[in-house]
């Protein structure tokens, strides 16, 4: 077997140092600094000749600098002769624009791509990306994990599924809320959600029973937070006694704490693919890490052993 090496991007320093205690394995020590005019400077300060290595990086806020400081990691460790670099990025950034809406933009979810393919990643580990078909952007394996399985444990913990719907926020939704749904045995309700501005949502009208019922959106992102809340706010309306909002990434442009304490949302989950700071924790958050699951991907694949099992939300396999 491969000896396997851990090294962490600026982003996200507690989830690094997490997956690192679970593994038993220290993180490579990088020196990392910017010089006077803001260009990345970055030296491994170990070998890593040969090795399985595993770069943790969430491409966060600041985007541009955290992409930056990935692709010159990636290159160094590359140069450095590592054996496999494996990117486990819980947070890809620039996947919102994944096709051409409109005339002469950008895809820039496919520039993201190519720059990470190129700088010499052999496999990427990332979770609920934007649309499912940016794995085929890249020609090497791309491990893509979802947030639901860990969401759908939660509330079954928490003795939260009687009486429940899940709700999909928007129509793209729908296939992650749909399966979702299916696996914990509970009907569906959809929110058409309309955008006639940028940045800002309404929401028109619900597809499905929510009245007197336990209302769980799922969704991939919360940016503004004005999607989540102006759901809740008509699932409210509907009739539902409670509101749930299930996210995997907690984006929190701005700062939507004051927006979710006043709303008509109970409770917001959220993992912590990205590091959210204490500032913007709002009383009704509750973090659920993905630090378990990343450790036992990397000691899956470091064995080349399947990944499969880990997709449920009852996880056979408490072993790594
Ligand atoms: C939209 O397609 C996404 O799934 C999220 O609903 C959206 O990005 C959330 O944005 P905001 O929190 O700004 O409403």
């Amino acid at each position: 077997m491969k000896k396997i090496q851990l090294i962490a991007g600026k982003s996200h320093p507690e989830l690094a140092e997490e997956i690192a205690k679970i593994l038993k394995i220290p993180l490579t020590p990088v020196e990392s600094r910017y010089f006077a005019d803001g260009e990345i400077y970055i030296r491994i300060k170990e070998k890593v000749r040969g090795n399985d290595v595993y770069l943790i990086q969430s491409m966060c806020a600041p985007a541009n600098d955290r992409l930056m400081e990935t692709l010159i990691m990636i290159d160094a460790l590359r140069r450095s002769s590592a054996g496999r670099i494996n990117l486990i990025c819980p947070y890809l950034c620039y996947s919102r624009q994944d096709r051409k809406a409109a005339s002469r933009e950008a895809i820039t979810a496919k520039l993201v791509a190519n720059l990470i393919t190129k700088a010499g990643v052999d496999r990427l580990v990332t979770v609920d990306l934007h649309a499912d078909q940016i794995q085929g952007f890249y020609d090497i394996p791309v491990d893509h994990f979802v947030g639901y399985p860990l969401f759908a444990k939660y509330l079954k913990d928490k003795k939260m599924l009687g009486n429940t719907v899940i709700v999909s926020p928007d129509i793209g939704g729908v296939k992650k809320a749909d399966k979702m749904a299916d696996m914990l045995g509970l009907k569906l309700a959809i929110i058409d959600k309309v955008r006639k501005v940028h940045d800002k949502a309404e929401v028109t009208h619900v597809v499905g029973e929510v009245e007197g019922k336990r209302a769980v959106i799922i969704d991939d992102v919360v940016s503004t937070g004005g999607s989540i809340c102006i759901a809740a706010e008509i699932l409210k309306k509907m009739g539902a006694k409670e509101v749930i909002a299930c996210v995997t990434h907690g984006v929190l442009s701005g700062n939507p704490k004051e927006l979710f304490d006043n709303s008509a949302v109970d409770q917001i989950l959220l993992t912590n693919s990205i590091p959210i700071p204490e500032e913007k924790i709002s009383k009704k958050m509750k973090i659920i890490s993905l630090g378990p699951l990343l450790a036992k991907i990397i000691k899956r694949i470091s064995r080349e052993r399947s990944l499969g099992e880990l997709f449920t939300w009852e996880d056979k396999s408490q072993a790594l």
